[in-house]
């Protein structure tokens, strides 16, 4: 890239803020129109919201606000990646891409999309394509030098489906063909991918394994997402709950995702989830109690009431087994007499021992996005750095906290 062109890409950077999602909305409304196959590949319920839309748009505005040492963003790219691998994304996908791309900052900036500023585009994006393409080859690569390790979708067959609340059941997914199945860092999430008749496409959803490594199957745990007047109940969850049965085969793609659990040291460490957040921290929790870790382990939990809270007995159970693990639940909706080793209320972490919040303890957070950034800030406030807290959200990543 000349340096005129670097200018040029940098100059762009405040109309992609004003305009970023106005931008990616044209962007993939053009795609879809021109190649209507991807709407097998992308989720289509986040096309409802803008929370995609802004995904890409605040990744392409960091891009080119880095465009002199886009090597800065390799964390960015990393977690941008781990979702692209785990959607069978290849390199041939971003030609596609990047037509819709540039023809849409053609089409949205109109007389102000000089030919030299749309060359300078179209080299910014194959750079950075091919930094995420190259990037991607690695993650895959490594997934298949995993024994048991394969890329794309395979077929898993459900073995066993069993209900943990009235709202979260679980799915044990073990390979068609037998074998091993490679392990993973617990925290990561595998996609699935159904076929909806509804919208007569194929749909990928991520979900956390919920079980710790063990070789044979993955475990996930999945919440029926009920609808509102508005809006339809979501989709893959109803379907999994609902139509997906023990012996019924579905589509897979291998673990993938980079809030995994850091297993060396001997600190304490804090899990805090909100409903069905808890799943990445539950295999968390059990692959260090399997591991025989005597690190200090808090389970901070939050639901609304006993029907909704899924693995009440599992924790329990490692409670009473592993002296230093102990457990805060929370429920927002109590019944009068409600159990004494509970809190009444929204997960507050005031309410706990300060001895919890020692300064070099490691934190864990997942659930909805309001939750995460709540707790973050709280434990920042309590003097926590910044770097030990760790955090999930389901679906689009669009918390910039740190
Ligand atoms: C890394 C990661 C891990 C995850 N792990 C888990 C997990 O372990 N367990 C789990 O249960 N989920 C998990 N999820 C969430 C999961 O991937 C799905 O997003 C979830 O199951 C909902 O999918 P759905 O197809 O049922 O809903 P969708 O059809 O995608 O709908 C999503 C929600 O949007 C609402 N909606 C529908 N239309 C509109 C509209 N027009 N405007 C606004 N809202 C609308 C729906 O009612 C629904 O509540 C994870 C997500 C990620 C990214
Ligand atoms: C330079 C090019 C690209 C950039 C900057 C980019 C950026 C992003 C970002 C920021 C996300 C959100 C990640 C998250 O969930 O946290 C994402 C997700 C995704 N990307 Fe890309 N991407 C690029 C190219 C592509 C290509 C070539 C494809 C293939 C057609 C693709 C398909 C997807 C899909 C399917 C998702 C998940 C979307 C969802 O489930 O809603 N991306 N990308």
């Amino acid at each position: 890239m000349t340096k005129e062109q670097k200018e040029l890409v940098k100059a762009t950077v405040p109309v992609l803020k004003e305009h970023g999602v106005l931008l990616t909305t044209h962007f993939y409304n053009r795609m879809f129109t021109h190649n209507p196959e991807l709407k097998n590949v992308f989720n289509m319920g986040n096309q409802q919201n803008s929370k995609q839309q802004t995904a890409l748009a605040m990744a392409v505005l960091a891009y080119a606000e880095h465009i002199e040492n886009p090597g800065v963003l390799m964390p960015v790219l990393d977690g941008i990646g781990q979702k692209h691998t785990s959607l069978d994304i290849r390199p041939e996908h971003y030609a596609i891409v990047g037509g819709h791309l540039i023809a849409s900052i053609s089409e949205v900036l109109g007389d102000a999309a000089t030919p030299e500023l749309l060359e300078a585009w179209t080299v910014a994006y194959n750079q950075l394509a091919a930094i995420m393409a190259g990037h991607e080859q690695n993650l895959y690569s490594k997934q298949v030098a995993k024994k048991g390790g394969w890329t794309g979708w395979r077929p898993f067959v459900v073995k066993q489906k069993v209900k943990e609340s009235t709202e979260i059941t679980s799915f044990y997914l073990f390979p068609t063909h037998g074998g091993v199945v490679p392990d993973f860092t617990p925290g990561q999430f595998l996609s699935v991918r159904l076929f909806l008749p509804e919208l007569n496409l194929l749909q990928p959803r991520q979900y956390s394994i919920s079980s710790a490594p063990n070789g044979e199957y993955y475990r996930i745990s999945v919440k029926r997402e009920a609808g509102t007047e508005l809006f339809a109940d979501g989709m893959i969850s109803n379907r999994l709950h609902n139509f997906v049965n023990e012996g019924d085969i579905i589509e897979v793609s291998a673990p993938a995702g980079g809030f995994v659990l850091n297993g060396d040291g001997d600190h304490p460490i804090v899990f805090i989830s909100g409903g069905v957040g808890q799943t990445p921290l539950m295999s968390m929790l059990e692959s260090l109690i399997k591991s025989g870790s005597k690190r200090p382990k808090t389970w901070i939990h939050g639901c609304r009431d006993k029907n909704v809270h899924a693995f009440k007995e599992v924790i329990e159970h490692w409670e009473g087994k592993n002296e230093e693990v102990k457990k805060h639940i929370f429920y927002s909706e109590v019944e009068e007499g409600g159990a004494d080793d509970l809190y009444a209320g929204w997960v507050d972490l005031n309410q706990l021992s300060d001895e919890i919040f020692e300064p070099n303890t490691e934190y864990y957070i997942c659930g909805p996005a309001g939750f995460i950034e709540l707790h973050y800030r709280e434990l920042v406030k309590k003097g926590i750095d910044k770097q030990l807290i760790h955090f999930e959200e389901f679906g689009p990543q669009t918390l910039q906290l740190n």
